[in-house]
């Protein structure tokens, strides 16, 4: 498998605990790179726009909420498989199911409130970290 990219976003459960860091370690530890970051306020638009394909969920207005309650961290990740290799240390989206030694398992306080999220494919991988970053701010 080539050098993939893949997007995340440490969310306010992360940002407000000051784990940033924290989580970073787990993601550098796991063989990837940060190579783009930036600490933003996402404002209601972003985060609708982001989370659209979950709009007829129960928990959309939930989601949107928390996203835009605190400041967000957007990173693109780089590595090899990228967009499993997160997944996997990401851990289950329900930080009940995570494995040990995941950042959900290790820092999520609840199903929304999982700390972090990773894109779920290549395509859509490249969908969100347009959402966020322009070619010039990725510096791999
Ligand atoms: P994320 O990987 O960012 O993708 C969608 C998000 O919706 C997910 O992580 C959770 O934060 C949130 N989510 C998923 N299922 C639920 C649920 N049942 N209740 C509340 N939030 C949820």
């Amino acid at each position: 498998m080539a050098v993939q990219r893949t997007f995340s976003i440490l969310k306010p459960d992360v940002t407000r605990r000051n784990l940033t860091g924290a989580v970073n370690a787990k993601i550098e530890a796991a063989g990837l790179r940060i190579v783009a970051q930036r600490r933003i306020h996402m404002t209601l638009s972003q985060a609708q726009a982001f989370y659209a394909v979950h709009k007829d969920r129960p928990f959309f207005g939930e989601l949107v909420e928390m996203m835009t309650a605190a400041p967000v961290v957007v990173q693109v990740l780089e590595g090899e498989n990228a967009v499993q290799a997160y997944r996997d240390v990401l851990g289950a989206t329900n930080p009940a199911n995570a494995a040990p030694g995941t950042i959900r398992k290790d820092f999520a306080l609840s199903m929304g409130e999982n700390s972090a999220h990773g894109s779920d494919s290549a395509e859509n991988a490249a969908v969100e970290i347009g959402q966020f970053f322009a070619a010039s701010d990725i510096v791999g």
